[in-house]
Order: C-alpha cells, then sequence, then structure tokens
C-alpha cells in the first residue's frame, strides 16, 4: 500500500485509537526495538492508552485518515537536567520503508522546540542492530554522537546504543 507523505498527520491520543494502537503495539516486530512490553488485550491497550499515551508529555498519534498507525514520543527530563528530551517512535509494519517516519520525526522536530521552549537538545537512542531508525534520524538531520557500549538492559539482554542528538540551534 503506497501512502501519499502529505496524508500523515499527527495528533494527541484517544481512548478510541484502542483498535488500532492493537495493530502496532501488539506486533512484536515493532515493540522488539522499544521498552515497550507487546501489548495482548484490548483491555492492557485501553490501560496503557488512559493511563501512559493521554496524560503524556509529548506523545503524538501518527495517522492517516485520522486512524493511529504509531506514535511518536519526546519525554523531557525535569529539574536541572530540562534543557534535553529523549524521542522513540514506531509505525505498524505494513507501513515501513515508505520515509513515513522520515517525514514524521522532521515535522515533529519543530514543533517540539515550540512546544518546549526551554529545550535545547533532542536526543534519540537506537538499538546498534536498528538500522533503520538510525537511518531515520540520519535522514532527519540528526547528528550521530557515538556508540554506548553495553549500555541499555533490555528485555533480558545488555546492548550496545547508538546515540543521536538535534540541538535548537541546528
Ligand atoms: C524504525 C522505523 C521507525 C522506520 O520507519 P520507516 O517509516 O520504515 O522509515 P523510513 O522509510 O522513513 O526510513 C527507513 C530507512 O531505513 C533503511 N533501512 C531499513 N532497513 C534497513 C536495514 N536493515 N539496514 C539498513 N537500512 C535499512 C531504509 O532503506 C530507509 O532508508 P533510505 O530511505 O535511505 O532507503 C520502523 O521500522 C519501526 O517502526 N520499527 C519498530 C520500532 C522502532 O524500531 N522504533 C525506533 C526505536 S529507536
Amino acid at each position: 500500500m503506497e501512502i501519499n507523505l502529505s496524508s500523515i498527520t499527527l495528533r494527541p491520543f484517544r481512548l478510541s485509537d484502542v483498535e488500532d494502537l492493537m495493530t502496532y503495539a501488539g506486533d512484536e516486530q515493532v515493540t522488539l526495538n522499544l521498552r515497550w512490553k507487546t501489548l495482548t488485550t484490548k483491555e492492557e491497550a485501553f490501560t496503557f492508552l488512559k493511563d501512559v499515551c493521554i496524560p503524556h508529555p509529548w506523545r503524538r498519534s501518527i495517522c492517516i485518515d485520522d486512524r493511529s498507525i504509531g506514535f511518536i514520543s519526546v519525554f523531557p527530563w525535569s529539574g536541572d537536567e530540562s534543557h534535553k528530551a529523549d524521542m522513540g517512535y514506531g509505525i505498524a509494519p505494513k507501513y515501513w520503508g515508505q520515509g513515513i517516519v522520515t517525514e514524521v520525526v522532521k515535522t515533529a522536530v519543530p514543533l517540539v522546540f515550540r512546544d518546549l521552549p526551554h529545550l535545547l537538545r533532542l536526543q534519540a537512542f537506537a538499538y546498534s542492530e536498528n538500522k533503520a531508525s538510525q537511518r531515520v534520524l540520519e535522514k532527519a538531520g540528526f547528528q550521530r554522537e557515538g556508540l554506548l557500549r553495553k549500555y541499555e538492559y533490555i528485555k533480558g539482554e545488555i546492548i550496545d546504543m547508538v546515540v543521536y542528538s538535534f540541538l535548537s540551534t541546528d
């Protein structure tokens, strides 16, 4: 299914996204590369929307025709570290490889710096094996800063991560 990138929109999550959320947050191909636990029931998806997605400081649903096909999140640090924030994203596998997330990241970056005016640094961590995510960040203008060896405990494994950043001055 070929998607016209201009039809992609970003909006806050709603409880009515519950079925659509399951198509990616319930898919291990997607959650494998995220800290998220794979959702297995509609009830879990509803609770996740209500308790995590909707109150999140900056999480947007990636939509086609207002239906959620994925997410992009930016989590600002607090206190003395509030100059920086962590970004993550994912979409349903049937949409991979069409430039969608690259376009979404390019759209989201100025919105994030507008909505979080004290932010100086937007950072993203990709698993070293997640070449698609690294490519997205490079295409969206993030700077690769280096490889963090044996950095993250994730789903039973300690893995290497590649760190990228985009500064408010970039
Ligand atoms: C990673 C992910 C977000 C990419 O989204 P997408 O919309 O398919 O990305 P795009 O189409 O914009 O760009 C993908 C790029 O990666 C490249 N790519 C894909 N798989 C690759 C691989 N195994 N090795 C090298 N490059 C690869 C594509 O060719 C494309 O680059 P190109 O335009 O230069 O050809 C998507 O695969 C996903 O949701 N994965 C699961 C969740 C996830 O990994 N989130 C990121 C956590 S850091």
